[in-house]
């Protein structure tokens, strides 16, 4: 009986050290099981206490009525599946007449509480059918992105969301990105982790650092132009243009519209042309966008122009090229001269990491969702990282990228060497390798000695 007594002690000890330090491997372990439980003991009560049930139908009232039994209990929504996941659980429900999906979502903060979860999100799937994504524990604490995630090209997995879902960056569907945030929100972390995943595609990296090139001259092996100065981006976006035009040139002259050519062969964009003839799609980051915009005299005034042109130009037009704009920066305003919010209006996806005042916020989400601007200016100063992602249809979602050190993101660039197009427009801007990519990078992180 003693060892018994004491083998249950071990586990309670070990279930409740897994708690506290490793929340994840805790939820795997025991938490799965105790919250799955714990929703299917208490969902009707926790329906009923929320305001989430419906009184009896007319007729199961007549009918308890006429067999003389005692009159049926308000019900709640039909429970369709619950799944449990890596992060949390899902429960599918199906509405009772009278219900919407609204009702679900004005209660999620309710149910969070009564079911004893971290998080509660719903969404409508259908007409009638409501999602509930609960998370187990804060999985934006410590980023651990599942191992299994579905890569497409130009579709990478970037961060992961409050609901445990993993966010997913895609070109084809979002051509050009925004990323916001005051200095030392994470922005570069966050594009690091965008280069380390588009470092294993086939596409071609185009970046301007104007940061002297800090963080994108190591990734340089992977890099087929790089810039790291205001002038030599303004002739890097030049090419660009001239780039686009080349292709616009090759689609053209593939497109035969002959009435024998059915509709879906007709090019009109990169994706539509056979492989063999397809140009490689090219992403273009630039960290600290607003060193683009600033001048202090009349040449400079000049060259800022050109450049915020040729942005606007590959904004508006790029997309069916393939070249995509990420674009990183503290803020990205009406003040920054004319011609910026012609090139924000463009940039669909939108990312803001902590910000320090309300007006930045609106920089990515005035013209989009009012709750997104809140949640960005709600974000703590202790969590770099953390960001708030929204696109143009208004819906929103917080976000944490995984930690990517500069050495994990330059052993990925190296490691995918191999792959860095060559783009004869921009060979003038390919980077000279500096020390650092040459030297043969330890597979194994260094440890950083303690001071
Ligand atoms: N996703 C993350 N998870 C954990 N820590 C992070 C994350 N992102 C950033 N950090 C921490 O915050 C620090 C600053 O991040 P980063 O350099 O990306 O900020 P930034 O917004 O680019 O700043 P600046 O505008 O000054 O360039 C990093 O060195 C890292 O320690
Ligand atoms: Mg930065």
């Amino acid at each position: 009986m003693s060892w018994l007594t004491a083998l249950l002690l071990l586990v309670v000890v070990a279930a409740g050290l897994l708690r506290w330090q490793r929340p994840a491997w805790y939820w795997l372990t025991f938490g799965v099981t105790f919250a799955a439980l714990r929703v299917l003991v208490r969902y009707a009560s926790v329906m009923d206490a929320c305001g989430l049930t419906v009184p009896p139908s007319r007729w199961r009232l007549h009918l308890a009525r006429a067999t003389h039994r005692p009159a049926p209990e308000s019900r709640p929504p039909q429970i369709l599946r619950l799944r449990p996941t890596r992060t949390g659980l899902v429960l599918r429900i199906k509405l009772r007449p009278g219900q919407d999906a609204f009702d679900v979502a004005a209660a999620t903060d309710r149910l969070r509480h009564s079911f004893a979860m971290y998080g509660v999100t719903s969404r409508e799937l259908r007409s009638g059918i409501v999602e509930l994504r609960m998370t187990g524990y804060d999985v934006l604490k410590r980023v651990q992105m599942p191992v299994k995630v579905d890569r497409a090209p130009m579709r990478v997995p970037v961060a992961l969301r409050e609901d445990g879902a993993v966010h997913y960056r895609d070109y084809r569907q979002m051509p050009h990105a925004l990323t916001l945030g005051a200095t030392m929100s994470g922005k570069s972390v966050y594009q690091r982790n965008l280069v380390a995943e588009l470092a294993a595609q086939d596409v071609a990296l185009v970046g301007i650092d104007c940061k002297q090139g800090v963080e994108l001259f190591p990734l340089a092996r992977r890099f087929t132009a790089l810039a790291d100065n205001p002038d030599t981006a303004a002739a890097l976006l030049d090419a660009l243009v001239t780039r686009m035009e080349s292709v616009y040139q090759l689609i053209r002259a593939e497109q035969r519209i002959t009435s024998d050519v059915p509709d879906a062969e007709i090019a009109a964009e990169i994706w539509d042309l056979p492989d063999h003839l397809r140009p490689t799609p090219i992403v273009v980051l630039v960290d600290e966008v607003a060193e683009l915009a600033l001048f202090a005299s009349k040449e400079e005034e000049k060259r800022r122009d050109r450049i915020i042109t040729s942005l606007v130009r590959l904004a508006q037009l790029g997309r069916a090229a393939g070249i995509h704009l990420e674009i990183c920066g503290q803020r990205f305003g009406s003040e920054l001269g004319k011609g910026i919010t012609m090139l924000r209006a463009q940039l669909t996806d939108r990312t803001a990491h902590r910000v320090n005042d309300e007006t930045s916020a609106n920089m990515a989400f005035g013209d989009i969702s009012p709750d997104a601007v809140l949640a960005a200016i709600q974000i703590p100063t202790d969590a770099p990282g953390l960001a708030v992602t929204g696109d143009s249809t208004g819906g929103w979602a917080r976000i944490r990228a995984p930690h990517t050190t500069l050495r994990q993101a330059v052993n990925a660039c190296n490691r995918h060497a191999d792959r860095t197009p060559d783009v004869p427009e921009l060979a003038a801007f390919r980077p000279v390798l500096p020390h650092l990519a040459l030297t043969p990078t330890p597979a194994i992180e260094t440890t950083p000695a303690t001071a």
